[in-house]
């Protein structure tokens, strides 16, 4: 590719070494289109006749046609695929692949051009790839929550603040929560794919084409916004891949809660829910274990997106303009984290969808421990009682149950008015586990007027997302 003004042939242990083929393999559908965009541009620009350019766009779509599977790209002696042994990236692979189709007419396609842009044009291309994929997994873990949140009905279960109960919430609400997070997930992925959406390609290796390219050819071709707009920033930009990862290790902080949520309420402590059996594993050593290896390894994949973020931010920090060969090592962290997330939302959704909650245990904990004392300050409070006041009066009156072993609604009325006068007898239904929901009827709250409403919103905007999407593919990876 490069050898005219070198003396001496590269030592082997170091070409092997550099060679990015062992991994960036994975680009060769989103090189090869690179490819023929940059043929229709340098053809638009004279520098093929109409005869080789279809000769060219044909050559590379048979190379675009290889089927080839992981090993065989690691294997340097495929019979079928001679170029691998060769091949020091994806870009010298297509070219010598694309020799073998139409000879030297090959040679013509380099022209005014630079793996460069290349590669920044392929890693484009093959993140928004994974954005599709990852909002579709995305949408279809939301509509299993949006299913549990249907059947919870208005199943009860305590929230927690400091992991100590708080207050009675709709199951259905907690589940919500999710479904908010993953919208955002949404918005986000969604927002960097638009700023990502620009084609490198006649940027040239650092000052742009030496050809008088029309670079929208090009960026049309490859179904981009349009094309960058300065040549150093695109050849060294991975600003995209940053972002991608970065909303990758978001994702995993929410799916990593999630998981640790179930991991703990599947516990004989909690006891909200049973595992399924088909995602829970056993212990070889104790017969009555039952695991949550999938929540588990889940909350540790987490570990791995945040890895990969952070990876690619040291990289970049301190890399002059533009580009620089370290740059090659930001694939690997772009490949695990989206091979990661697509690994886990391919099983997420149908465990999710398989989860059975034990709603008596739940209401049980929702309806012990004073967690309607908060309902109770309300009340007084709507009777004219300034709120400090009513927290104080409430918290005697918790502190006297606590010493008779009894809940708030086993107090009898004249032992409540010692605390204020303001109790009377409507105090009780004011406790009562629907009133203890109701009482939070704004938007957001858990009052299951709110609630059903948010449910039906976020229903709505699910659905309205899986509509917009080409097809939901059931299988991620
Ligand atoms: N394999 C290289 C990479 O991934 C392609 C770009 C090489 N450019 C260069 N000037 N050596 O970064």
């Amino acid at each position: 590719m490069w050898s005219g003004r070198f003396r001496e042939p590269l030592d082997t242990s170091f070409e092997q070494w550099q060679r990015s083929f062992p991994v960036d393999w994975r680009l060769l559908p989103m090189e090869v289109d690179a490819s023929i965009a940059h043929a229709r541009m340098i053809g638009a620009a004279g520098i093929l006749t109409a005869d080789e350019l279809s000769r060219m766009i044909a050559g590379l779509e048979a190379v675009g046609a290889l089927e080839m599977s992981e090993s065989e790209f690691h294997n340097q002696n495929s019979p079928s695929v001679r170029s691998i042994s060769e091949a020091e990236d994806i870009h010298h692979f297509v070219e010598l692949e694309l020799t073998r189709e139409i000879g030297d007419l090959a040679l013509k396609l380099h022209t005014g051009r630079s793996r460069n842009e290349q590669i920044a044009t392929d890693m484009r291309l093959y993140i928004l790839g994974c954005i599709e994929t990852t909002l579709a997994g995305l949408n279809n873990w939301a509509s299993a929550l949006l299913d549990l949140a249907d059947d919870a009905g208005e199943a009860v279960m305590p929230s927690y603040t400091h992991l100590q109960r708080a207050e009675p919430v709709l199951v259905s609400h907690w589940l919500l929560a999710y479904v908010s997070m993953i919208e955002r997930d949404m918005s986000r992925l969604n927002d960097c794919k638009d700023r990502m959406n620009y084609c490198p390609l006649g940027s040239g290796a650092i000052a742009g084409a030496t050809l008088a390219l029309d670079r929208t050819i090009a960026a049309r071709s490859l179904g981009f916004s349009g094309p960058t707009l300065n040549s150093m920033d695109a050849t060294s930009d991975r600003d995209f891949a940053l972002e991608f990862t970065q909303v990758l290790s978001v994702l995993g902080l929410h799916i990593s809660r999630f998981a640790e949520e179930l991991t703990l309420f599947s516990t004989a402590e909690f006891g909200f829910l049973d595992l399924p059996e088909a995602f829970s594993t056993g212990s070889s050593a104790m017969p009555q274990k039952k695991n949550p290896d999938l929540t588990e390894l889940i909350r540790g994949k987490s570990g791995r997106l945040i890895g990969a973020a952070t990876a690619l931010s040291v990289l970049i920090k301190g890399l002059p303009l533009a580009y620089n060969k370290d740059l090659q090592e930001g694939q690997e962290p772009v490949f695990d984290a989206s091979n990661t997330v697509l690994g886990i939302l391919n099983v997420l959704p149908a465990f999710t969808r398989s989860l059975r909650f034990r709603y008596d245990r739940m209401a049980a904990a929702a309806s012990t421990g004073y967690l309607n004392a908060m309902a109770g300050a309300t009340y007084l409070s709507n009777k004219g009682v300034p709120f400090r006041k009513a927290h104080e009066q409430i918290g005697n009156a918790v502190r006297f149950g606590l010493e008779s072993g009894r809940e708030l609604d086993a107090l009898k009325l004249d032992e409540l008015k010692q605390f204020g006068d303001q109790f009377s007898e409507d105090f009780y239904e004011a406790i009562s586990i629907g009133a203890t929901l109701d009482c939070h009827d704004v938007i957001g709250g858990t009052a299951r007027r709110q609630v059903r409403t948010a449910l039906e919103g976020a229903k709505r905007r699910i659905e309205a997302d899986a509509a917009s999407r080409p097809q939901k593919s059931e299988k991620l990876v």
